[in-house]
């Protein structure tokens, strides 16, 4: 949802990001049931156990796990760092479906359950607020304690001024010492958040068999108005953003010389997943190059091929890989092609036109229907690597008398 489109399938693979100061730009990927992911799920004896629940209760004690040493040295230029709060992602369907985590700023550390969007680069959270979501008496508070970052409340925050080389709108500034200001607005309706600037330490932990704390100064927003779909549906708790500009905290990171200028990050079908810092992947991922834009880096990615059922698409396209967008968008001709030829090999029947369903393709499916039946999806990305699309469509149940009727469903956007 939150910044320009299309990938969402590619969300139950591993991703492997080389940031903008390598000198190799990547983009690997690993399907969930590959060897390797298999191997590290076995390996740590978390997959199996991971569980179904929807709740931030439950993710929030999963993520709370492990608390770490501080103090040592990082042990070396193959070192990875995840949050202190633990490595662990949690989906939240009723959040925009993203992916979130929990990150600990300031000293004493305040925890924030943030998005991860790999379509934006700024770091924010509710801050000072004029205008944030409520942190009482919606769904989502009773199920998790949300938080507000308060500069004055942490020893180590500091302020970053206009003179600053992170602060972007030196335009809008009132002198050169004065507190830089921000706005970043997302593809979603009027969504936006909007604050100043602020520095302070991001409590992370090495990930290789001796934990260690490592308290990295990172520059984030302090977001004072928020607007949009950030004060009810998506990211209340804030938002933080993986793109490739030096305002990243994976950039930044790589710039305080803590990890490798790469991070992964490998969501699980049960909805839960994992994201490290500096990693740099592993020779047997399947690769596709980014098509950078030096005055905007994004993870642009091409796509040649995609297979639908026993039917091949032609015809390359460019996409962007969003985890901030909830749903895959495709532009045409592409999203008329992959929709003809997916409907011509489905076999349940098409739902009648619902204003309440915001998919065109929808279909009528019977409780005991047979997912196999629905057409398999691949794509060949630029570089000849093949992606299965594991979770293609989204099963909506509607409970009418005693039977549950479920629609197959396809998005699109207009471009
Ligand atoms: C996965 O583990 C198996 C057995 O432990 C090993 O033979 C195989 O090489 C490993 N594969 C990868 C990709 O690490
Ligand atoms: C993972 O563990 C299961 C059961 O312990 C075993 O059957 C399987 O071969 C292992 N997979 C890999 C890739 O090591
Ligand atoms: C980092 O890891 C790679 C491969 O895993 C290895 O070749 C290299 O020597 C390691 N570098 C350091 C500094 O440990
Ligand atoms: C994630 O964190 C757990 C607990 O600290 C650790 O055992 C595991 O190795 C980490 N996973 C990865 C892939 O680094
Ligand atoms: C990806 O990059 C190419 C080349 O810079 C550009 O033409 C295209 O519009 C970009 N695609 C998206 C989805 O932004």
């Amino acid at each position: 949802m939150l910044k320009t489109v299309i990938f969402f399938f590619i969300l139950n693979w591993v991703l492997t990001f080389k940031l903008i100061n390598g000198r190799i730009f990547t983009f690997e990927m690993h399907h969930r049931f590959s060897e390797p992911v298999k191997n590290w799920s076995n390996s740590t004896g978390k997959l199996s156990h991971w569980p179904l629940k929807d709740s931030f209760e439950y993710y929030a004690v999963l993520a709370h796990r492990d608390r770490l040493l501080r103090g040592r040295k990082l042990s070396g230029a193959n070192t990875t760092l995840s949050f202190a709060d633990g490595n662990f992602t949690f989906q939240i369907n009723s959040l925009g479906f993203l992916h979130y985590t929990t990150v600990q700023l300031g000293t004493p550390g305040v925890k924030f359950m943030v998005a991860l969007d790999t379509g934006s680069d700024l770091f924010w959270v509710p801050c000072d607020c004029t205008k944030c979501a409520p942190t009482e008496g919606t769904v989502y508070a009773s199920d998790f304690e949300l938080s507000i970052y308060d500069p004055k409340g942490s020893s180590t925050s500091k302020k970053v001024t206009c003179s600053s080389s992170l602060c972007a709108q030196r335009n809008q500034c009132l002198g050169t010492f004065s507190n830089c200001p921000y706005m970043v607005s997302y593809m979603s309706a009027q969504t936006s958040t909007s604050g100043i600037l602020v520095e302070d330490v991001l409590h992370l932990t090495t990930e290789d068999g001796h934990p260690d704390s490592v308290e990295a100064y990172v520059t984030f927003g302090c977001g004072q108005v928020q607007s949009g779909s950030f004060l009810d549906v998506a990211a209340p708790n804030g938002l933080f953003g993986l793109g490739m500009e030096k305002i990243a905290v994976p950039s930044i990171l790589s710039q305080e010389g803590l990890t490798a200028d790469s991070f992964s990050m490998c969501f699980g079908d049960d909805g839960t997943g994992r994201i490290s810092f500096g990693d740099k992947g592993s020779p047997d991922q399947e690769e596709t190059p980014f098509n950078l834009n030096p005055s905007h880096p994004t993870y642009n990615v091409t796509v040649t091929q995609i297979r639908v059922g026993t039917t091949l698409i032609d015809g390359g396209f460019t996409a962007l890989f969003d985890s901030g967008t909830s749903f895959t968008y495709l532009v045409d001709p592409t999203y008329s092609n992959l929709a003809v030829n997916f409907h011509s090999q489905t076999r349940d029947s098409r739902h009648p036109p619902d204003s309440r369903i915001p998919f065109e393709y929808c279909y009528d499916m019977s409780p005991d229907a047979n997912a196999s039946l629905i057409p398999s999806m691949s794509l060949t990305m630029k570089g000849g690597s093949h992606f299965p699309v594991y979770d293609p469509i989204i099963v909506i149940s509607t409970q009418v008398a005693a039977c549950s009727l479920s629609f197959l469903s396809f998005s699109f956007l207009l471009h």
